[in-house]
């Protein structure tokens, strides 16, 4: 089995995934844009490891984010893809509107419409997680514990299935 990580070479994203990768046997694929915010070199402990997939590119580029999701048909999306220091946002929020609502947008599309063609199975336990808020994260023990805002497409998860499914 595999997931989809968005924005996985930022803060959280590259820590979810080295922690992901330590704990789980399911592959990664990584998709991120590598903006400034983005540092490749957070990853660079995975450089040997065959489970993780790094692909270099934007959600919100349909074409390839339905490749993604065809060729390699993950259970889960976690989108950690975002502009997230809200102090450029005063100077320049075009790009927060692109990628926090546009490019947002077209990753749930793509989820969507991927999610349609799943077999009955794979759609009940088919899973999206954004972090549109995170309570906490503890300190070099890092687990993710999910808002209650997260976005569930295939049906409204209680948030401690979700939890089972994430915390690492
Ligand atoms: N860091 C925190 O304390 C904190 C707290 C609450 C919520 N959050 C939320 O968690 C999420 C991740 O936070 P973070 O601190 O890791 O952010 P970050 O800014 O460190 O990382 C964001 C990552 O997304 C990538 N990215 C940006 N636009 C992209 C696009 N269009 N396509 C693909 N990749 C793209 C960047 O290259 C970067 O690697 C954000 O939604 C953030 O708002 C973070």
């Amino acid at each position: 089995m595999t997931i989809l990580v968005t924005g996985g070479a930022g803060f959280i994203g590259s820590n979810f995934v080295i922690e992901w990768l330590l704990k789980n046997k399911e592959s990664v694929i990584n998709l991120d844009k590598l903006t400034y915010a983005g540092n490749i070199s957070n990853l660079d402990g995975l450089k040997n490891s065959p489970n993780h997939i790094f692909v270099h590119g934007d959600i919100g580029d349909s074409k390839l984010t339905n490749r993604l999701l065809n060729e390699y048909q993950p259970r889960c999306i976690i989108n950690f893809a975002a502009e997230s220091h809200v102090d450029r946002s005063i100077h320049g929020p075009e790009e927060f509107i692109q990628t926090n609502i546009v490019s947002t947008f077209h990753l749930l599309e793509s989820a969507r419409k991927y999610w349609d063609n799943l077999k009955s199975k794979k759609k009940t336990i088919f899973v999206f997680f954004m972090f549109p808020q995170m309570r906490c994260m503890d300190h070099l023990n890092i687990k993710l514990r999910l808002s209650q805002k997260s976005i569930v497409i295939s049906q409204i998860v209680h948030i401690q299935r979700a939890k089972r499914h994430l915390i690492i």
